[in-house]
């Protein structure tokens, strides 16, 4: 493992550590967007943010940006961050490793004494995770024009709009538009691999060459709640009876379109919410999320077309009714940007360390702002592949290496940019 590294592996290693100490102590590693830790956290950031020389600010889409001015500041800006939020019991690196990163090549570049000609923003992008309204990456939608009013309009269990929320957490919703970028040349992200392809081969960084399409759809269905002890079988109308059938078709018709190959498919049902949930009450409402994941479109709309039909029949089936089949998020595969992309394997070359290509199998806020700019990822190894859980663990080299990468890029990019521009322009 490289220890020569143009950065100070444990400063972004105590970062880290400190953001992850933010959780809720009864499930750890817990700081879900909206909530008070995930604003303490930010607190703590911005403050972090503040003692690097950053200028700090929350966009109107809620995300939170240090921003170091460039010695030639109409060149534009080059962004590097991930985000904060967690998945509830998910682990210390997902997101938080590269806004941690950002800080620590800020601070490695005043260190080194080098003022860039671009100005560089440190995002920490809200509610990357899918959050209690239903929608994920929403601060990157809302810098990419992605956030429109019906996903504002979405609520959390307690009647809460995402307005409202977002206002809370210091946005501006009324004002969207002002979080919508053209000033960013170009984006980059460290994250953890949440894959075990990097441990198993003993490489250092991976190059992410494109991130997965998201689609997620809610399914509801109506029953009617009734005594499970003196309603009789025939009589029933359980709405959870329905949910189970469908979320086995939704397993049955993913693995088929999986090993059909070549490309990319999951599938999963990871909220299920029965009502009213309890032992002795036929259910009368279930709810569902299926999240949707390819690197080929026509597989989600072949697979919904599906899903559409199975779950309308199960709900027959169990003389209930489909209230809802609403997809609530859609978002295309994306390639990240070849010139970024080389920019990065020749600072992992230069730097002596492992790579290789991969794909992204997660969602990613670069996918977001490749809508609006050059992005690209880097991926650093992580144990046994494990995140999502507390389990989640990346060594502090791992991280810095990864860091230094981005490090190397950004001075490259800094050189090359305006000379692609200009060539672009002519
Ligand atoms: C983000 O963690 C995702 O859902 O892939
Ligand atoms: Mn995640
Ligand atoms: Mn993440």
């Amino acid at each position: 493992m490289k220890t020569n590294l143009p950065l100070d592996a444990d400063r972004l290693w105590a970062d880290v550590m400190a953001l992850a100490d933010i959780t809720d102590p009864a499930r750890p590693y817990t700081r879900r967007s909206f909530t008070a830790l995930f604003l303490e956290g930010r607190a703590w950031l911005a403050r972090r943010f503040a003692e690097a020389g950053l200028m700090t600010r929350i966009d109107a889409a809620g995300n939170l940006i240090g921003r170091i001015e460039g010695t030639d500041p109409a060149l534009g800006v080059i962004a590097i961050g991930s985000h904060s939020d967690t998945v509830p019991s998910g682990g210390r690196f997902d997101g938080i490793a590269g806004v941690a990163a950002g800080l620590e090549i800020v601070r490695a570049l005043r260190d080194a004494g080098m003022r860039l000609a671009h100005t560089i923003e440190i995002v920490d992008f809200l509610a990357e995770e899918p959050s209690e309204y239903g929608l994920s990456c929403v601060g990157s939608r809302g810098m990419t024009g992605a956030l429109d009013e019906s996903m504002l309009a979405l609520t959390e269990s307690g009647g809460e709009t995402l307005r409202d929320a977002l206002r809370r957490v210091g946005g501006t919703p009324d004002e969207l538009d002002r979080a919508k970028r053209d000033d960013v040349r170009a984006f980059l992200e460290l994250h953890i691999e949440q894959g075990i392809v990097l441990e198993s081969r003993s490489l250092d960084v991976g190059i992410v060459t494109s991130i997965v399409g998201i689609r997620r759809i809610e399914i509801v269905f109506e029953g009617e709640a009734d005594h499970a002890g003196t309603t009789p079988m025939s009589l029933r109308r359980d709405a959870l009876v329905a949910a189970a059938d469908t979320v086995k078709s939704i397993r049955r018709i993913a693995e088929r379109l999986a090993a059909e190959g070549p490309d990319y498919f999951v599938a999963t049902v990871g909220i299920l919410a029965v009502d009213p949930s309890a032992s002795n009450i036929v259910p009368g409402r279930c709810r569902l999320i299926v999240d949707i994941r390819t690197t080929d479109p026509v597989l989600t709309a072949r697979f919904a077309d599906a899903i559409d039909r199975e779950s309308t029949a199960h709900a027959h089936a169990a003389r209930v009714a489909r209230a809802s089949f609403r997809t609530l998020s859609d978002g295309p595969p994306v390639a990240c940007d070849a010139g970024l992309r080389d920019a990065l394997r020749l600072g992992a070359r230069d730097l002596g360390l492992g790579q290789m290509d991969l794909p992204s199998g997660a969602g990613h806020d670069a996918a977001f702002m490749s809508r609006i700019c050059p992005s690209a990822m880097v991926f650093v190894p992580c144990l046994k592949g494990k995140s999502h859980t507390p389990k989640e663990w990346a060594d502090r080299e791992a991280i810095a290496a990864g860091a230094a990468v981005i490090y190397q890029a950004v001075k490259t990019l800094d050189r090359s940019l305006p000379q692609i521009r200009s060539q672009g322009a002519s």
